[in-house]
């Protein structure tokens, strides 16, 4: 059992501290945000996140996991300290590291001797380094150990990873840091820190683009009568291809892909490599946004302005509450753009607060159906699957829908009497 600080208590930071709690560690999680640590004290999740409230739960009646307000307070008796710090995109598109400079400042005379410095922020490449000559600290040692997990099974993901990378310069420091995750099955890959930050942004370039790939590939289906579902079978049984991350949609966002693109594009050109092949990607994946409005545009056979459109799904993919950097929200905008009148229903959004002024928000998916002219699946959650089409027929003032997640079944839809478009399938 390790002595372990967590600084930053958002979806990283949370996860790797009730998980970390729940592997045997003594575990202080600190966040500057008082009112999030005072609803963790009293065991409430600020988030949502499968399976972590009881592990929180468990942490907080077994001791094993304590909360508090700012770094201090949190690495005054840890042999470890992980920095799970917002670094989102500068105005250059660079990450903004400045979150993790200003902990950094804040512990580096408080740090014990020998304490280790685990980043698992997306960072820079570089960020190692600037750390260690930043903290001024010869018996500190600092290690990149990205985070891979996804949202909605961040828990999962921890406890069960593909990998667990590990940066460091010493191979005795990384060894230690390794055996902080001896009771979690997974390989290690230890590299020299430049390399753990790099692969972090390879993984998610790579993603992304395979995700544009085949929303391109959903467009030329469409256009030589080919089916997507059949073409990306044949395509994902290929094992150097994989099935994963294969399924169209409106576009890739969330709180990592765009900032880990664009900051991958930046590092490239810092050090004189124009890397097109992501840049084209990006611009890909704005225009699949369009994509989706023009299907809009197509099945209503008019102008948007004026017309009532039902939003299903808000949050950037299911199973989670985070709306940054959401694929329906930018759609939303562009359709509000045009004068859609836009009522949104999402089961994790009950109120209108965090977003813009011309998304209305219904309670339900009837609420939001009813004397609509068109509605979009931009989420998917199960739930629109099961619902009952046949029924929420009668409530719309025209039955269309564009399912841009491709999760309903196109023929029982046209069978129900829907005008219905989708992504590539036939
Ligand atoms: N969310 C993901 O799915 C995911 C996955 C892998 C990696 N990452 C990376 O991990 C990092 C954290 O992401 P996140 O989604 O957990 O962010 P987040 O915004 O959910 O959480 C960050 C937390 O840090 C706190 N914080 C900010 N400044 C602080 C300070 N000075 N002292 C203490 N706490 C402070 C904030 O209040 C917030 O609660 C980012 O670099 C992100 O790119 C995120």
């Amino acid at each position: 059992m390790s002595n372990v600080a967590v600084i930053g208590a958002g979806y990283v930071g949370l996860t790797t501290a009730a998980c970390l709690a729940h592997i045997g560690h003594n575990v202080t999680c600190a966040d500057i945000d008082e009112d999030r640590i005072s609803q963790l004290n009293n065991g409430e999740i600020p988030i949502h996140e499968a399976r972590l409230p009881e592990l929180v739960q468990e942490g907080l009646s077994n001791q094993a996991l304590k909360f508090v307000v700012g770094a201090q307070r949190s690495i005054t008796t840890s042999d470890f300290v992980f920095l799970c710090l917002p670094t989102p995109q500068g105005e250059d598109g660079r990450a903004d590291i400045g979150a993790v400079l200003d902990v950094i400042e804040e512990i580096r005379q408080l740090v014990p001797p020998q304490t280790i410095i685990i980043n698992k922020s997306t960072v820079p490449v570089g960020t190692i380094a600037l750390i260690e000559a930043a903290i001024q600290r010869e018996d500190v040692s600092i290690v990149s150990n990205p985070e891979f997990l996804r949202e909605g099974v961040a828990v999962t993901d921890f406890l069960q990873p593909d990998r667990i990378v590990i940066g460091a310069t010493s191979s005795e420091v990384g060894e230690r840091v390794a055996a902080l995750y001896d009771s979690i099955d997974a390989p290690i890959i230890a590299v020299d820190p430049a390399s753990a930050e790099t692969i972090k942004y390879a993984t998610n370039s790579f993603l992304a683009t395979k995700v544009s790939f085949v929303n391109g590939l959903a467009a030329v289906c469409e256009a030589v009568g080919a089916d997507i579902e059949s073409v990306t079978r044949g395509l994902g049984s290929d094992q150097r291809i994989g099935s994963r991350f294969l399924q169209p949609g409106p576009g890739w966002g969330g709180s990592c892909f765009p900032k880990d693109m664009q900051a991958l594009v930046r590092i490239a050109t810092d050090a004189g490599y124009e890397f097109d092949l992501l840049r084209a990607v990006i611009e890909a994946n704005d225009q699949q946004f369009d994509r989706i409005v023009h299907k809009a545009e197509l099945l209503l056979g008019e102008e948007l302005a004026g017309k009532n459109l039902a939003l299903l799904g808000l949050t950037f993919k299911a199973h989670t509450d985070d709306l940054r950097n959401s694929p329906a929200l930018e759609v939303a905008k562009r359709l509000a753009a045009k004068g859609a009148k836009l009522t949104a229903y999402d089961p994790m959004i009950t109120s209108p607060t965090e977003l813009p002024d011309d998304i209305g928000v219904a309670a339900t998916i009837e609420q939001a159906m009813t004397g609509s002219d068109l509605a979009l699946i931009l989420t998917e959650w199960p739930e629109f699957t099961r619902a009952n089409w046949a029924n929420l027929i009668d409530l719309m003032n025209a039955p269309r829908v564009v399912d841009a997640r491709n999760v309903l079944d196109r023929k029982s839809m046209v069978e129900l009497g829907y005008q219905y478009d989708d992504l590539g399938r036939i």
